[in-house]
């Protein structure tokens, strides 16, 4: 069992806690993708698991194992630097044995494991090279290559894909995650790249602050970010947060933003400041005909000036002036618009984000069973919020 538990870890440097209280548990066969921007603790966590950093307080549990205190070499966890170190006066095929000799496995038996694993990272033809005769894409498997290589019962991975160019790194992506399927080995591995993380975890821990901000699956954590950190580090453009109060209005509460209010179900909870989260792909732009006819869905279309359009490949992301307002609508190339260009963006109510402006945290909300007011896009109707989302009782609107 290569269950991994960490409970209540801390790491202080001088003064500074730089790991808080850390708890997490990684099941057996799990690919746990430790996310955040830089200089938010990833690596040092991970160097505390691996056995590189002692902790202040707090205990990692590898199956029934306690390992807080083992050394690295006794946890039977690979890991795979953001620097590789090769040895530069060795072959790639020594470089790739290297953890075996070490173990005094019978030569034949490195042998043939070597050339297995050399084969599973297409490096059987650089076996005779020394480092610096490999490409930097070459190394990193390599040093891929040094990790697998011992069948560790975890792998523990720090931005190994960071030195590659963008094809590279898309195709060695795919690699770790066939790699993963079929070694079924548990991996924790640690990127600042959303993309590696939504495409290649089964579930994704941000980190923020020497905290967990969020952790769930790739979806959970795109879908109902937790917080307004966590919605402004996913996507690209990330979700787009809107200055927002949300107000008892007769039967109902609104989310007022400018130009925008979004009826919700009536609730006893008080009027308060919120900040109002839409995703790039969830606007739509309501074409000029409707626009020019002046019929208004209240709530749920807001005017806006193009300022700038950005050309993404199969897609477009057209910037918009929205009451001073920085707000990006994102869809398949072309949107049709053009700079200076006025226009209305279309929401769809049930694709918005509250969070409460103090404290940042997600706010649980509903919206009015008659949806008359309400533009239903076309591709079927609103996906309701996720229910597993509800914010603690005490913060719901
Ligand atoms: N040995 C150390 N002594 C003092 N401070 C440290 C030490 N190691 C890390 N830190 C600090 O801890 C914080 C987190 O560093 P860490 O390397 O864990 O970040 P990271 O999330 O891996 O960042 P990146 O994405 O840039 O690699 C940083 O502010 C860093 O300066
Ligand atoms: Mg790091």
């Amino acid at each position: 069992m290569a269950e991994i538990r960490i409970e209540g870890l801390t790491r202080s440097f001088g003064d500074v806690r730089a790991v808080d209280d850390i708890s997490i548990e990684v099941a057996d066969g799990d690919f746990l993708v430790l996310l955040g921007p830089s200089g938010r603790e990833k690596t040092t966590l991970l160097r505390m698991i691996a056995g590189l950093l002692e902790p202040s307080a707090g205990r990692i549990l590898l199956g029934e194992r306690d390992i807080t205190h083992l050394p690295a070499r006794q946890r039977d966890l690979a890991m795979v630097f953001q620097s590789y170190a090769l040895y530069p006066h060795l072959s790639v095929e020594r470089n790739i044995g290297f953890p075996l000799r070490t173990a005094r496995v019978p030569r034949a038996e490195i042998r043939s494991r070597v050339r297995e694993v050399a084969g599973q990272l297409e490096l059987d033809h650089l076996l005779d090279r020394r480092p610096r005769e490999l490409s930097g894409g070459q190394h990193q498997r390599v040093a891929l290559g040094r990790a697998l290589v011992r069948d560790p019962q975890a792998f523990l991975m720090d931005e190994p894909l960071s030195n590659l160019d963008a094809k590279l790194r898309t195709a060695t992506r795919t690699e770790l995650t066939a790699l993963h399927r079929r070694l079924g080995r548990t991996f924790i591995y640690v990127t600042h790249d959303q993309v590696e993380a939504m495409s290649m975890a089964t579930r994704v821990a941000l980190l923020n602050d020497g905290q967990v901000e969020q952790i769930g699956t790739p979806t959970q954590v795109y879908d109902t970010p937790a917080s307004v950190f966590v919605a402004g580090f996913l996507g690209a453009p990330p979700m787009n947060l809107l200055t927002a109060r949300v107000e008892a209005a007769g039967p109902l509460l609104t989310v007022q933003a400018p130009g925008l209010r979004i009826p919700l179900w009536p609730d006893s909870a008080p009027s308060r400041d919120v900040t109002l989260g839409i995703r790039p792909e969830s606007l739509h732009r309501v074409p000029a005909d409707d626009a020019a006819t002046g019929e208004r869905h209240p709530g749920v279309e807001i005017d806006g000036v193009v300022t700038a359009i950005e050309n993404l490949g199969s897609e477009e992301v057209a910037w918009c002036d929205v009451h001073g307002q920085a707000v990006a609508l994102r869809g398949p190339r072309p949107l049709g618009l053009a700079v200076g260009e006025r226009t209305r963006l279309g929401v769809d109510p049930a694709r918005v984000h509250l969070f409460d402006r103090a404290s940042g945290r997600r706010l649980a909300w509903q919206q009015p069973a008659v949806r008359s007011a309400v533009t239903i896009p076309a591709g079927g109707p609103p996906v309701p919020p996720d229910p597993t989302s509800v914010a603690p009782a005490a913060a719901s609107v």
